[in-house]
């Protein structure tokens, strides 16, 4: 594209960084690449004839081209090489200069870079990005967070780019500091407890009520027409379709059971701890996986206990639509734990995030996207103050007949063994949200009694202890 200047950079052409290029490219946006791996960059030239891009494999010659205050992206594996791509960066770059991190890095790094290139009156934004690859070609749920001044640099581009809902943009600024990857790290955490909650359901249709894939496909296919309707549902009956090319049978049955993950899902357990959030649906998706790579000590424990798999023996259809109800349950209450913690963090960590904008950019072009956010965004912009969707009157009504359903595909689950962490998650923290008495001053009093902790009463004000006249063997 002759001598003119570039209006943006992006360092780091894999599947993801090519693809974004090039969406930006079909956008209007003029695009310099960066790749060390000359493969990709001449694979994206190729690609990009005839559009206002170009990709180089020389650092120097890439920033030449780019138009200042240079915007440069990256999309380069999170962790140590961000910094080691930044340091490269540094010595080329001047003030006003920014830096927008695309990657899925962890909160907490993108608050220390933000502050060390504040220094040198560079921006960095932190920005998460959902959606895949087909997400970055066609259009992702954008969330970057940072400096409003700096977002409104990058708006417009962001607006083109993102999937759209009802013609909103799923992109929108997630507020203060590393706000945009907190954002990203709850999306993700929400993401492997449905992913749990589906792989749940799934076991109950093949093992309790016996379908067979062709059976499972359709079963998912309906949901997706129905109240479940999202992309999660979508590509899990496509799964059910896939043949094996090695075998006859379907590929479904040829994958090993063991999950595989990258962290986000552990790094928001980690900070929920830290922040005193409760979301036991994503805790246990993300212990549930650990379980999962531990085949070698499941079949040993298998063999020893040998438990026999009981099959249903009432309706098949309407345990399916007991089923379909308990899972419409288990996403609204992870969206509710996950939302709640947001909720919690951005008080703690000044991020000022509105929650309503958050549901509103998840309607599209993400991973978690599902047709329920429609009310997700209604409720909390009904209601900004919402402290829990379980708190909202537009939920509670269809969930009280959703848990009734929840508690019968349980004791389904319990009396034939089969495993569902993620929905005993669900409902433990459905039933003790609205427990408006739980046993805890007994572990006050235990507390107290072992080690002086001290307790409150019920009927008068302050801390009490009690010399426990107990003799204990
Ligand atoms: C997305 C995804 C993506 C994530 C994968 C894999 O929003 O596009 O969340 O960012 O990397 O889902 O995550 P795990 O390897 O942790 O399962």
């Amino acid at each position: 594209m002759g001598s003119a200047l570039f209006e943006f950079g992006m360092i780091g052409l894999g599947t993801m960084g090519q693809n974004l290029v090039l969406n930006m490219a079909d956008h209007g946006f003029s695009v310099a690449g960066y790749d060390k791996d000359s493969t990709k960059v001449n694979a994206l030239n190729s690609e990009g004839i005839g559009k206002k891009l170009q990709a180089f494999d020389q650092l120097e010659t890439f920033i030449a081209a780019l138009k200042q205050p240079r915007a440069i992206m990256l999309l380069v594996p999170a962790g140590k090489i961000v910094d080691a791509v930044i340091s490269e960066l540094l010595p080329y770059l001047a003030e006003n200069d920014l830096i927008m991190d695309c990657g899925n890095s962890h909160f907490s790094d993108t608050e220390l870079r933000i502050n060390e290139l504040k220094k040198t009156n560079i921006h960095f934004v932190g920005t998460g990005i959902s959606g895949g690859e087909s997400g970055a070609r066609l259009g992702p749920s954008i969330m970057p967070g940072g400096d409003t001044s700096v977002y409104a640099r990058l708006k417009p581009m962001l607006e083109a780019v993102s999937a759209k809902v009802n013609s909103e943009p799923c992109v929108a600024y997630m507020g203060n500091s590393s706000a945009g990857h907190y954002v990203k790290m709850v999306h993700n955490g929400i993401e492997y407890a449905l992913m749990q909650l589906i792989a749940e359901s799934y076991h109950l249709l093949k093992n309790y009520v016996g379908l067979t894939n062709e059976e499972i496909q359709a079963v998912y296919d309906t949901w997706n027409k129905g109240k479940l309707k999202s992309f999660l549902i979508e590509i899990t009956a496509a799964v059910f379709l896939q043949q094996d090319e090695y075998s006859e049978e379907k590929l479904i049955d040829k994958i090993a059971d063991t999950a595989h993950q990258k962290g986000t899902g552990a790094w928001m357990s980690e900070d929920a701890m830290k922040i005193q959030a409760p979301i036991a649906a994503i805790d246990a998706s993300v212990s549930q996986r650990i379980i999962s790579s531990m085949k070698a000590e499941r079949v040993m424990g298998a063999t020893d206990r040998n438990e026999n798999m009981a099959t249903i023996t009432t309706n098949k259809k309407d345990f399916i639509t007991q089923l379909e109800d308990a899972l419409h349950a288990g996403f609204m209450i992870t969206y509710a734990q996950g939302l709640a913690m947001l909720q919690k963090a951005s008080d703690i960590y000044k991020y000022n995030t509105d929650i309503a904008t958050v549901a509103s950019i998840w309607r599209g072009g993400c991973i978690i996207r599902a047709a329920m956010l429609e009310d997700i965004t209604a409720a909390f912009r009904k209601d900004p103050n919402l402290k829990n969707l379980l708190l909202s009157d537009v939920f509670s009504t269809v969930l009280d007949k959703e848990v009734y359903a929840l508690k019968g595909v349980l004791k389904a689950a319990i009396n034939t063994s089969i495993p569902v962490p993620a929905m005993y998650a669900c409902i433990s923290y459905f039933q003790s949200y609205h427990s408006s008495w739980l046993p805890a001053n007994l572990i006050q009093a235990q507390r107290d009694f072992f080690g002086a902790h001290t307790y409150e009463r019920i009927d008068k004000p302050g801390i009490f202890h009690t010399n426990w006249n107990q003799t204990i063997q």
